[in-house]
């Protein structure tokens, strides 16, 4: 007897980690994904086999969902929970999990639907039918009503899941890493650590760092000061050894997220009176060496 329903609407790497791990402790578990093919019934995540459910292209009207995931990247948000509301599958919970500056509260007011979303701070890259999963400190989320539920779905699952009242916070101060670390990693092709020793790309990160701090701190509490996030993350990421998540759109060719990132900064300071001129020129350099990737 199957535990409970869910169904993934995207099946790229962290939707096909969740599929995977959700079927493997006994849920339903029903997988829309354009490519999902290419993983057939078996996904192989750090070389261990995981039996993979079926994939389908259209949402199962007939089920009652327990929970449905979106993990598709941000620019497809808006497409997909339209796609829900015009197929209504019954579900208790829509969670999203897009580390991304986007504002959910007025996705729920346009689709009339709440939103639970998750902060994610594992790395998940699929190839085929093999992932690569680099562990972090697992999937953070906030405190709403379906928290618990959440939770014992994640831990029934052998998924990393803590519960944090500040999540909020933790998700602005990620957001600002990533338009440090994102855009640098791709436009110079070098890892963590690679841009952490290049004292040049160190200081215009650090710089980028302070001016989307500056930004964001009119619209929103920044709990921590700029020098205190920047100690924190060279602390912190200077010793890591992978691509961030943006290189390796780009070695696929896929569409990045960064209009989401440095893209929302420049937008935000062209609303509240407040240049940016170096989010405006890693942008520009970017859009340069990929032309359709922004
Ligand atoms: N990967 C990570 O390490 C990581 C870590 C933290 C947070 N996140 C967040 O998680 C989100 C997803 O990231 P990801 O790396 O998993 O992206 P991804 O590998 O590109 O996966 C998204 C998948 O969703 C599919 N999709 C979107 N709309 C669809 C639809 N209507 N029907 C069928 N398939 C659909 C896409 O298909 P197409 O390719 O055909 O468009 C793609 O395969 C992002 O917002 C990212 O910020 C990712």
């Amino acid at each position: 007897m199957k535990k409970g329903k869910i169904l993934i609407l995207g099946a790229g790497s962290i939707g096909s980690y969740l599929a995977a791990k959700f079927f493997h402790a006994n849920y339903h578990v029903d997988v829309i994904g354009r490519k999902a093919d290419r993983i057939g019934d078996r996904l192989y995540i750090n070389n261990q086999a995981f039996d993979f459910p079926l994939t389908s292209s259209e949402i199962n009207v007939q089920l009652t969902y327990d929970f449905i995931f979106l993990t598709c990247k941000v620019f497809d948000l808006k497409k997909n929970l339209h796609k829900l509301k015009e197929r209504s599958p019954k579900s208790k919970i829509i969670i999203l999990l897009q580390n991304c500056l986007f504002d959910i509260s007025e996705l729920e007011r346009t689709y009339n639907q709440d939103l639970t979303s998750l902060l994610v701070y594992d790395g998940f890259n699929l190839i085929e039918n093999r992932l690569k999963h680099t562990q972090g400190s697992g999937f953070l989320i906030g405190s709403d009503k379906h928290t618990e539920s959440l939770l014992r779905l994640f831990k029934d699952s052998h998924i990393e899941i803590k519960k944090n009242e500040n999540i909020q916070q933790h998700r602005i101060e990620k957001a600002i890493y990533n338009c440090v670390i994102n855009i640098f990693s791709a436009t110079h092709s070098k890892t963590i650590r690679e841009l952490f020793a290049d004292a040049e790309i160190t200081e215009h990160m650090q710089n980028i760092l302070y001016e989307s701090h500056e930004v964001l701190s009119q619209e929103m509490e920044i709990a921590q000061d700029k020098e205190i996030m920047w100690d924190n993350l060279s602390r912190f990421a200077s010793n890591l050894d992978h691509y961030a998540s943006t290189y390796q759109d780009v070695r696929e060719n896929k569409v990045t997220e960064l209009a989401f990132l440095n893209g929302f900064i420049i937008d935000l300071g062209r609303k509240v009176g407040i240049a940016t001129p170096l989010n405006i020129e890693a942008v520009d350099k970017f859009k340069r060496k990929y032309p359709n990737l922004y």
